[in-house]
């Protein structure tokens, strides 16, 4: 399978690079390599300007999560695996994505995130946050991992997750988008609509937005 193949790569690359990061590669002084990072996702680039791996918006046709974060990521082959030995390669370079310092996730988590955690400015509704500060979106299991997801991005100050189906290929796990800035109810205008590959309509239920403290 490919998460197989994406997370052995990885293990040798941690194996075999010490040395200087760079904002795309690994090099290593004590060996001489040079370890492309896009080779080690598997072709995904995780870097801050393409959204962590999610350029295109949860509300938009065509949307694919950048990440998945959570105690299964073998359910999830095709998305890099936030865990890790990867996580010792992705703290050595800067403006990329970064894993929380917990892993795997505490489920149920046994104590309130680092940060001093979050307030809730929505519960339960059928509607998703659209916004020009989003930052990026993957798939989580419970709120804390997608809070703690949050944690480790630098400028994320808030936090929507959801059931949806769009772009997640028939996954059942929150969508858990991240935002820069606060929202409430007010802007979370996508209530879904949007056309799957397989002929059904997207669909949300099940949104909660957390601010951070
Ligand atoms: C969310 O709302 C739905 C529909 O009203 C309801 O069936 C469900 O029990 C609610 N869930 C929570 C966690 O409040």
């Amino acid at each position: 399978m490919r998460f197989t193949a994406l997370c052995t790569v990885v293990a040798v690359a941690v194996t075999s690079a010490r040395g200087v990061p760079t904002a795309n590669t690994v090099q290593s002084r004590d060996i001489g390599i040079s370890l492309n990072l896009g080779s080690i996702f598997g072709g995904a680039d995780l870097s801050s300007t393409n959204h962590y791996g999610a350029p295109i918006p949860p509300w938009e046709p065509g949307c694919k999560p950048g990440w998945y974060y959570g105690p299964h990521p073998g359910d999830h082959p095709d998305l890099p695996c936030l865990g890790g030995l990867i996580c010792k390669i992705l703290d050595l370079i800067p403006f990329i994505i970064h894993c929380p310092p917990s892993f795997p996730p505490q489920t149920p988590p046994s104590k309130p995130p680092p940060s001093g955690g979050y307030s809730q400015t929505f519960h339960n509704i059928t509607a998703a946050v659209q916004a020009d500060d989003y930052m990026t979106f993957g798939l989580v299991e419970t709120v804390p991992d997608c809070e703690a997801m949050c944690d480790s991005v630098s400028g994320c100050n808030f936090v929507n997750t959801y059931h949806d189906v769009n772009g997640k290929d028939g996954s059942p796990l929150l969508t858990c988008a991240l935002f820069s800035k606060c929202h409430g109810a007010q802007d979370a205008d996508n209530r879904g609509g949007q056309s799957q590959p397989d002929g059904s309509i997207d669909f949300i239920t099940n949104s909660d937005g957390y601010c951070k403290n």
